[in-house]
């Protein structure tokens, strides 16, 4: 048994790790609920129980004697207080983007690259991926086992929730506000994301560098090879749209075997984390409201390019809190005490 701690016990994602956590009867000895000072006394629930949420300081880890930290509050958050942890004898299982490409920290997706914990030594910590990335590696590395993929072109339809707590409110707000016919009170509700999210899409998600790509297309692009030990070319647009908490991807990979629809349904079915819908006589296709609180990939609209026999087409959608975060932080734990 484990005494487990929350960093972010608040936040969307800190909320579902208490869930997921629960759901898959993780060994918890402790649960400690760890936020800013703002957010302390607010009550958290984990099994019945309600908790209280303790201020998060350099000494908590030592004190509670914590063997497994999760932080889900942001990458200064991590930079500050993950070495805290460790010091006082803590894996560090870090959501945000900060340790992510340090070699000396694993980046894992525990279907992909498994292996890759036993590296956690080197630091003390294990790094869990960007949404998008996750989502998209589970669906890549079984058809590049089989097809070998060269080059990746994805276009993403990201969730508010990929923003946390304050961008789904801000997209209910805004729809509260149209539902009312409050059309000038729209646009003032924003604070989140750049543009009216309501009935809008916004090809923008994350800082702009000066390759024009964003940190989000950024994030898939580098991720993606460090944890599939690859260097496959990825190609990402990423687009925030009017979604709760589920991301969308079309994907199109360029390989060098040829590829066949057939075989690439069979080695994405194999996978336990992959659910293929995949029926166009019966319009059945993935899509956010089926892939809602649930663990798996679901993947379909499968199909081969019309000129280039190499080249095959997807979609895929997961809940991105889940999948993308808190699950996919919750098996990084569970392979760890394996
Ligand atoms: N950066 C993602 C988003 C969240 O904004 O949707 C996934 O970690």
């Amino acid at each position: 048994m484990y005494n487990v701690a929350i960093v972010g016990a608040t936040g969307a994602v800190g909320e579902e790790l208490f869930r997921v956590l629960e759901e898959y009867n993780f060994p918890v000895k402790k649960l400690v609920p760890l936020a800013s000072a703002r957010s302390v006394g607010k009550e958290v629930e984990f099994k019945g129980e309600t908790l209280k949420v303790k201020e998060l300081t350099c000494d908590v880890f030592e004190k509670e004697e914590i063997d497994i930290a999760f932080f889900s509050a942001g990458g200064s958050v991590s930079a500050k207080f993950a070495p805290c942890a460790v010091k006082a004898g803590a894996v560090v299982i870090d959501n945000t983007s900060y340790f992510r490409m340090d070699k000396d920290v694993p980046l894992v997706v525990p279907e992909v690259n498994p292996e890759d914990i036993a590296l956690w030594r080197k630091k003390g910590i294990i790094a869990n991926p960007n949404c998008s990335t996750i989502q998209m590696v589970i669906s890549l590395a079984p058809l590049h086992k089989e097809f070998n993929i060269k080059r990746v072109e994805v276009a993403t339809y990201q969730a508010v929730s990929g923003a946390g707590k304050k961008g789904m409110e801000e997209l209910f707000e805004q729809m509260r506000a149209i539902f009312n016919f409050k059309l000038d009170k729209v646009v003032d509700e924003r604070e989140v994301f750049q543009y009216q999210i309501a009935l809008n899409v916004i090809p923008h998600i994350d800082k702009f560098m000066d390759n024009g790509f964003t940190r989000e297309e950024m994030k898939m692009v580098n991720e993606t090879n460090k944890i599939m030990h690859s260097n496959i070319e990825v190609a990402p647009t990423c687009v925030r749209v009017p979604v709760l908490r589920s991301h969308s991807e079309a994907i199109t990979i360029h390989c060098e075997k040829e590829v066949d629809v057939k075989r690439a349904r069979e080695v994405l079915e194999s996978f336990e984390d992959i659910k293929v819908i995949d029926n166009p006589e019966k319009n059945e296709y993935p899509m956010p409201i089926i892939a809602t609180d649930t663990d798996y990939v679901y993947v379909g609209r499968i199909r081969k390019d019309l000129f280039d026999n190499k080249t095959l087409h997807f979609f895929n959608v997961a809940d991105q809190l889940r999948v993308g975060a808190a699950t996919n932080a919750v098996r990084i734990a569970l392979k760890w005490i394996e």
